[in-house]
């Protein structure tokens, strides 16, 4: 980094003014009181809805945020292109996709539907998701404890987020468990259409899906999280290699077209950048060899996403022209 400061070669040589416009567009978004809070659980449903927090980190490691980025939330489905990842690295894409496709459902994220083949359409939704959990469950490492595994999964979302800590949430972990008939639903689905790798055991597969939705961390460490997919899954603070190249556009192209719900055609269209919302609040943004941004508001719209998180996205695109195309 300092070299790089040295030499003036950093990717946003103007950070100062770049930060300037993202404040600008923070308190822009900050009156906006649309949206509500997820309620399925008494545990979201109490987090105070005016929290408001952006975290910015460049592919060379330079930070910056505003508002409530330090205040711990858990992962929800910001969790899944992290699960994603890991799966795409240590099984590599041959085998996943085996297992899941690459078509946006165009469904709600946990709508009981699979696609032709009778597979969950892509890892960003919960019956994704939740095959993705059992193959990190059944095939890697098939040999460790559902502790050690719990353990290992934690490490690599560390290794994402230069080694911020992530902690776990036992009381939403609970209560997800308890209000899990749909994702239990879809678990018998998928088994009955014989999704799973052999040797699934479909009860400890969604235990092992809640408590990764239960994890806990801040809009601070994801901007890193953010960040080391946009550099092609080298992490920025560290420069660690923590994902092969292939890896993170797999990744990235999924978010692109599936991470926002079932406005992610919208989203694609106005934003033009890879995103993963979930119902924490969050949307986990990358520009690719640009920067991570996290963005951290509890109120949702009626698909599902950050009320405050997508104003700020499109007003974003308003003032840099980030947009693939
Ligand atoms: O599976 C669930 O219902 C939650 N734990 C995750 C929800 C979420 O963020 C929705 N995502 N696609």
């Amino acid at each position: 980094l300092i070299a790089r400061a040295f030499r003036h070669q950093f990717v946003v040589p103007d950070f100062l003014g770049f930060t300037k416009d993202i404040e600008e567009i923070y308190w822009k978004c900050k009156s906006n009181t649309d949206g509500k809070v997820a309620s399925y659980i008494p545990q979201l449903a109490r987090v105070n809805p005016d929290y408001w927090g952006v975290a910015v980190c460049t592919v060379d490691g330079q930070r910056f945020s505003i508002g409530d980025v330090h205040v711990p939330f858990t992962l929800q489905s910001c969790s899944k292109p992290l699960t994603y990842a890991v799966a795409l690295e240590k099984l590599t894409q041959k085998v996943v996709h085996q297992y899941v496709g690459q078509e946006p459902s165009g469904r709600n994220f946990n709508e009981l539907v699979l696609d032709h083949n009778k597979q969950p359409h892509n890892p960003m939704i919960n019956a994704g998701a939740i095959l993705v959990c059992s193959l990190l469950k059944t095939l890697v490492k098939p040999e460790i404890t559902l502790a050690e595994k719990f353990d290992y999964t934690q490490n690599w979302f560390q290794k994402m987020a230069g080694g911020e800590n992530f902690g776990f949430n036992n009381s939403v972990f609970l209560s997800e468990r308890e209000a899990a008939d749909r994702n239990y639903a879809l678990g018998f689905y998928m088994r009955e259409h014989k999704v799973f790798p052999e040797k699934t055991n479909l009860r400890e597969c969604l235990d092992f899906y809640f408590q990764i939705c239960s994890m806990e961390t801040c809009a601070d460490s994801m901007s890193v999280v953010a960040a080391t997919l946009a550099n092609g899954g080298i992490c920025p603070i560290t420069d660690e290699k923590v994902f092969r190249p292939e890896v993170v556009r797999d990744v990235l192209s999924l978010m692109h077209s599936c991470g926002m719900y079932d406005y992610s055609g919208q989203f694609a269209f106005k934003v033009g950048l890879p995103a993963k919302s979930g119902v924490c609040g969050g949307i986990l943004l990358v520009v690719p060899n640009v920067a991570g941004i996290f963005t951290w508001s509890p109120p949702l719209d009626p698909c599902g996403n950050s009320v405050r998180g997508v104003q700020f996205c499109e007003e974003l695109l308003q003032v840099f022209n980030f947009h693939r195309y």
